[in-house]
């Protein structure tokens, strides 16, 4: 077993080292003038089975990039299997078409990682489950949130209302509240007007003086669970606690998310947050 970073999250990828006790692989990674991105291998890996940890985080393409030259250099050196582990999915949130003449992009992008030659597919939170469905290869789709329930139960929080900030994330916040001690649930009704923006309609559940919990799969710009916030709070929830595996945190999220209608702010690190991306009251747990 052999195990490789590319450069998306090398503090992700060395502790899943520690844990599993052994180094990570030696790997030249260099940009040629022009851009180009360059790979080479640095030990034998004929015959191995081969994990490559790559999130397609910011900048996604390049990471994405990144990831399909490493899985084809690692099938050319002749590989036993290779295995794609993406703790971040980029390009996954067009998993359909919603108008006319769209690219399904989460799917384009299953179809380049399995041309590549990766043999199986590790994904954390894919944005949608039938993402899973998107490739012909194996994919083991694991979740956040074991780490982000421990972390809340160990805080016995009371008279919680574990929320959804939108229609379709309701099965995972059900599945959220299942574990944290069949906590209700609430939904909020998102009408989106255009991309990146969000516009909160209203609650259909009950939250006044309660511990709200929202529960979104990620937090890009932080328009949807701030919005979400503001509308709980309106509500009469008396504290709200914002929950996501994937801190995508795009400008204006840090400045949203520390505006104080949040209690606490906790993700994972799926991705790097570097120091500019930090604010009191988040709390980034580790998925290593
Ligand atoms: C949407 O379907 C996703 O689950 C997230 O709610 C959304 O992508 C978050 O984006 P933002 O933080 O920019 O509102």
């Amino acid at each position: 077993l052999r195990l490789f970073s590319g450069s998306a999250n090398i503090p992700l990828a060395q502790e899943v080292a520690r844990y599993l006790g052994m180094d990570l692989g030696p790997m030249l990674y260099k940009h040629f003038a022009d851009g180009e991105i360059y790979i080479q291998i640095q030990e034998s890996i004929r015959g191995c089975d081969v994990y490559l940890i790559q999130p397609t985080c910011r900048p996604v393409n390049d990471h994405l990039m990144e990831l399909l030259i490493m899985i084809d250099a690692c099938r050319r050196a002749s590989a036993r299997q290779v295995t794609a582990v993406i703790p971040y999915y980029g390009y996954a949130r067009a998993d359909r078409k919603t108008a006319g003449r769209e690219s399904i992009t989460a799917k384009l992008v299953a179809n380049l990682i399995t041309e590549a030659g990766a043999n199986r597919v590790l994904a954390m939170d894919l944005h949608s489950g039938q993402i899973q469905g998107y490739f012909d290869i194996p994919l083991d789709h694991v979740y956040g949130s074991p780490v982000i329930l421990d972390y809340l139960l160990a805080k016995q929080l009371s008279d919680i209302v574990v929320v959804s900030p939108d229609v379709g994330g309701v099965a995972r916040a059900r599945a959220f509240a299942k574990k944290l001690n069949d906590a209700p649930l609430a939904i909020i009704d998102k009408r989106r007007q255009a991309h990146n923006v969000a516009e909160v309609m209203n609650v259909i559940g009950d939250v006044a003086g309660k511990t709200a919990v929202l529960v979104d799969d990620m937090i890009d710009t932080g328009g949807t669970i701030t919005e979400g916030a503001r509308l709980l709070r309106k509500e009469g929830a008396s504290q709200v606690y914002a929950c996501a595996t994937h801190a995508v945190f795009s400008p204006p999220a840090v400045e949203r998310l520390s505006s104080g209608v949040f209690e606490e702010v906790i993700v994972t690190n799926t991705m790097p947050i570097t120091e500019e991306l930090r604010f009191p009251g988040l709390t980034v747990l580790s998925v290593a």
